[in-house]
């Protein structure tokens, strides 16, 4: 029996998403569940360019869901080298989402190769054929998170998707960011959709170098990451300076284990006592 039946939405670009009553959030934006997955995930991650210089492309999908950035990122690599050798790691806490996903026949318009390992990964959680190697770990990413690290995978591409960080911080801190880093290999990307200041900030601290990915259409760009800052396009003056205000104050969690409540009041106390600009500020210079 499945328990809190999801309800598809249409986006814009005609592919389906889902809304969490939980989170009370869409699980993609308006504009279209596919078209996010291509232009916040797979492009800036330059998944094609991998496919010409790696024998084995490997992959961390943070927040899993629906599986739109895995099968993206799949049916991208596949139509240009169905043989080339892919690991997946796919974290996700809430295996109805993926489940009911699969039995709405909301990813249908993937190719058959694709929707059979997104059916697997539902289904048994782990798959392995001679080309493919995945396993969708279920549970709160903060702790799955160790097994990937224990496996000590480098990923080639990291795609961050959690609901935003107002919904969502667990997965947003800087001690969940510097554990998800660990598994980034030397050459490899981390995109996310947000170009919230707190969650830049929060990749910065771990080490990583930042960048914005494009915009589309009035949507706000996303920000991509990785070690050596090659291929990043620099961050605007608008961006910078949002940066250096209360609103890049970031989330922590120094244990893994708080509610979303009491990580956002311990930023709030910081942000209270902070000396930097209110963004409010920021937003005034900027937008006014
Ligand atoms: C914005 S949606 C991800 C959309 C997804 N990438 C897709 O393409 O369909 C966020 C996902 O994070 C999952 N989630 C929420 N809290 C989580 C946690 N603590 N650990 C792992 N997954 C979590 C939700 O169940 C939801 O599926």
């Amino acid at each position: 029996m499945i328990e809190n039946k999801l309800t598809p939405k249409i986006t814009d670009d005609g592919s389906y998403t889902f809304f969490s009553d939980e989170f009370e959030e869409l699980f993609h934006s308006h504009s279209g569940a596919k078209q996010e997955a291509q232009y916040k995930f797979i492009e800036p991650c330059q998944i094609k360019e991998k496919i010409t210089i790696k024998n084995t492309i490997k992959i961390l999908d943070v927040c899993y869901g629906l599986g739109y950035n895995t099968a993206t990122c799949l049916e991208t690599i596949w139509a240009i080298n169905p043989n080339i050798k892919i690991e997946l790691f796919a974290l996700e806490n809430d295996i109805n989402v993926p489940l009911q996903a699969i039995d709405a026949n909301l990813l249908n318009n993937f190719s058959p190769s694709v929707i059979d390992v997104l059916t697997s990964l539902a289904n048994n959680y782990k798959i392995e054929t001679k080309i493919f190697k995945g396993q969708l770990l279920q549970g709160d990413a903060r702790q799955t998170i160790q097994t990937v690290i224990n496996q000590n995978f480098q990923a080639d591409a990291i795609f961050l998707d959690p609901f935003s960080p107002p919904k969502c911080p667990q997965l947003w801190t800087v001690e969940f960011i510097k554990l998800v880093s660990q598994c980034l290999g030397k050459e490899g990307y981390l995109a996310t959709y947000s170009c919230a200041a707190s969650v830049r900030t929060a990749l910065q601290l771990t080490g990583l170098k930042i960048g914005a990915t494009r915009s589309i259409g009035r949507r706000s760009p996303g920000t991509l990451a990785n070690w050596n800052s090659n291929n990043l396009s620099p961050l605007s003056q608008q961006e910078t300076e949002h940066l250096q205000t209360r609103a890049a104050i970031p989330y922590r969690d120094p244990t893994l284990k708080d509610t979303a409540q009491s990580i956002k009041k311990r930023r709030q106390k910081e942000q209270d006592c902070s000396s930097l600009e209110p963004s409010s500020h920021w937003k005034k210079r900027w937008f006014n």
